[in-house]
C-alpha cells in the first residue's frame, strides 16, 4: 500500500477552506505532489493562490475559484452558534460542483470525557463542553449535506511553529501535574500525510465516514514538556498541583483538563494501514525542535 502519495496529479483542484496551521501544512504539500491549491483566509494576502472567506461577510469568493474544484478540505471551526461557516455559505455553490471528495477536520473533543479509557470511531459521541455540542453538530451537517465527505477526528495538534518549545520560549510554560490525566495528540505532518494516504488508495481501500488522526502514545503533559526541556538543555520548573494551578487557568484551559482520554488509530493505523511519520510525542517534538534550529 502506498504511503508516499505520489500518484495525485495535476489534475486535482483542492480548495483549502481556512488555511491556518493544518490547512497551510496540507496546501504546501498537496502542491509539492502537483496538484492545485487554492486557499482561503478572512483577510487578504499577497500569495496569488490565497483567497478571502469570511463567513462573517456576505462577500462569497468569485466564481473563478470554483472551477474546476474536485476536491475540498475544511479547516474552519464551528461559527459562534454551533453552525458550519462553509455550509451556512458556500453549501449551494458546492452541491452545483463536481466533487470527488470532501475533507473536514473535526476533534476528539466530541468523545467527552472517557476517563483516561481508549476511545475510537465506533463509541457514541458523548461531548461534554458547549465547543464540542457545536462540532458535532458541525460534523451532523456535513454528513447531512450530501456530499461525498469524511471527517478526521483530531486531538492536540502540534508541530514546527506550535508547540511546547513555543510556549516554554515564550515564557507562558505551566507545568501542572494531575493525577492519572493523558492527553492525545497528533503532529500536523501526519494529518497532511494520512489524509493523503487515504486518498491515494481511495479505490482499494474501504470507505470510512469517520476517521482518527491520533499518535500511538498519550501521555501526560508533564512527559511532553520534561521531554522539551531535555532537548533544551533546560532545568524544568518544578510541577504545580492541577487544584492550585487551576484558579489562575482561563475557562478554556481548565476546561481541557477537565476531559481525560486515549484517542485509538487503530481504524487508521492497523486496519487502514496508515504508518505514522511521528508515532509519539518524542519523535514529532525532535521534529520540532530540529526545524527550530534552521
Ligand atoms: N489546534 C488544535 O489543537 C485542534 C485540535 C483538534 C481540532 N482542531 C480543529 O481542526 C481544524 C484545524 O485546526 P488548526 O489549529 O489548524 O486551525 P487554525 O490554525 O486555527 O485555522 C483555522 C482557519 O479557519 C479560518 N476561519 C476561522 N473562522 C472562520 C470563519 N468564520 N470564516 C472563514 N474562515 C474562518 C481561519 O482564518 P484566518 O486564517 O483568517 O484566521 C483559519 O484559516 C479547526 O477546525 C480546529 O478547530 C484543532
Amino acid at each position: 500500500m502506498n504511503n508516499n502519495a505520489s500518484s495525485l496529479n495535476n489534475k486535482i483542484k483542492f480548495l483549502v477552506l481556512g488555511c491556518g496551521f493544518s490547512g497551510s501544512f496540507f496546501a504546501k504539500t498537496i502542491r509539492k505532489l502537483g496538484c492545485t491549491a487554492l486557499t482561503s483566509s478572512r483577510c487578504e494576502k499577497k500569495d496569488p493562490n490565497s483567497f478571502v472567506f469570511n463567513s462573517e461577510s456576505s462577500v462569497i469568493p468569485d466564481e473563478k475559484i470554483f472551477d474546476g474544484v474536485t476536491h475540498i478540505l475544511s479547516c474552519i471551526p464551528p461559527d459562534k452558534n454551533g453552525n458550519d461557516p462553509v455550509l451556512r455559505r458556500l453549501q449551494n455553490k458546492l452541491k452545483n460542483l463536481s466533487l470527488e471528495w470532501v475533507g473536514y477536520l473535526s476533534t476528539t473533543g466530541v468523545y467527552g470525557n472517557s476517563e483516561g479509557d481508549w476511545v475510537s470511531e465506533t463509541d457514541q459521541p458523548n461531548p461534554l463542553q458547549k465547543r464540542s455540542h457545536n462540532r458535532l453538530n458541525c460534523e451532523k451537517e456535513w454528513i447531512a449535506s450530501g456530499l461525498p465527505v469524511q471527517i478526521f477526528r483530531l486531538p492536540g495538534i502540534y508541530g514546527p511553529g506550535r508547540s511546547t518549545f513555543d510556549v516554554i520560549r515564550n515564557q507562558k510554560i505551566r507545568v501542572i501535574s494531575k493525577k492519572g490525566q493523558v492527553f492525545s495528540r497528533v503532529h500536523v505532518a501526519d494529518i497532511t500525510n494520512a489524509i493523503i494516504y487515504i486518498l491515494q488508495n481511495k479505490n482499494s481501500l474501504k470507505f470510512h465516514r469517520i476517521i482518527n488522526i491520533a499518535d500511538d502514545e498519550p501521555c501526560s503533559q508533564i512527559q511532553v514538556i520534561q521531554y522539551c526541556y531535555d532537548l533544551l538543555g533546560l532545568k524544568m520548573p518544578k510541577p504545580i498541583l492541577f487544584e492550585v494551578a487551576k484558579k489562575e487557568l482561563s475557562p478554556i484551559a481548565q476546561s481541557f483538563w477537565m476531559e481525560n482520554r486515549r484517542v485509538s488509530n487503530k481504524l487508521l493505523c492497523e486496519t487502514l494501514g496508515y504508518k505514522l511519520i511521528y508515532k509519539n510525542y518524542k519523535l514529532g517534538l525532535k521534529n520540532c525542535f530540529l526545524n527550530s534550529k534552521k
